[in-house]
């Protein structure tokens, strides 16, 4: 899942988490939370960070996906050589890009953290939308937008998507 910061991409990510394990579908949320705090820890914001960033949470990904865990990646990601290089490596026929298409005004309006308002006084370098890029995908598989929908209705979209895709079992149901 890829999209801006505060565009909802870990909020989405958790609701789908709960409501593919309550169909009784193993899944499991990787994002900043639980990643940059240990294992990407020593990772900041810099372009390299960013890219080593994906790199290792890719490789996170396909180990878990090789456990039969359905992995919900959460992450800006923001250049699409890396969401490309993570496809490559996981595998085109088990890595679904989802793009959290939601405006940068919204999610700085939302500015759940307050880190639109520190970058915009100068106090955060880099922030992503603002004075550092992101590249949206061309060709997402599922394109969503938070803004748009209640969330339960947005989880239900992106699990008939992956259904529709052949990437979840029957026994799951929407
Ligand atoms: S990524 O670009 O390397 O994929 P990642 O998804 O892990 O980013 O982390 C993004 C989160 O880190 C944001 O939601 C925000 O809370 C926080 N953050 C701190 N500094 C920045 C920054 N300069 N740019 C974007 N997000 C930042």
């Amino acid at each position: 899942m890829t999209g801006l910061s505060g565009s909802g991409k870990s909020t989405l990510a958790v609701a789908l988490e709960r409501h593919l394990v309550s169909q009784g579908q193993l899944a499991f949320v990787l994002d900043g939370d639980n990643v940059r705090h240990g294992l990407n820890g020593d990772l900041g914001f810099s372009p390299a960070d960013r890219v080593e960033n994906i790199r290792r949470v890719a490789h996170v990904a396909g180990l878990m996906a090789d456990a039969g865990v359905l992995t919900l990646v959460s992450f800006i990601s923001p250049y699409r050589a890396e969401r490309a290089r993570a496809a490559t490596l996981i595998g085109p026929q088990r890595f679904v890009e989802v793009y959290v298409a939601t405006p940068l005004a919204v999610c700085e309006a939302r500015d759940p953290k307050g880190l639109y308002a520190r970058a915009r006084r100068g106090e955060i370098r880099d922030f992503t939308g603002l004075d550092a890029p992101y590249e949206a995908p061309l060709t997402a598989a599922i394109e969503v937008s938070t803004a748009d929908a209640p969330l339960s209705v947005t989880v239900q979209t992106v699990v008939g998507r992956l259904r529709a895709l052949g990437h979840l079992p029957r026994t799951a149901s929407a």
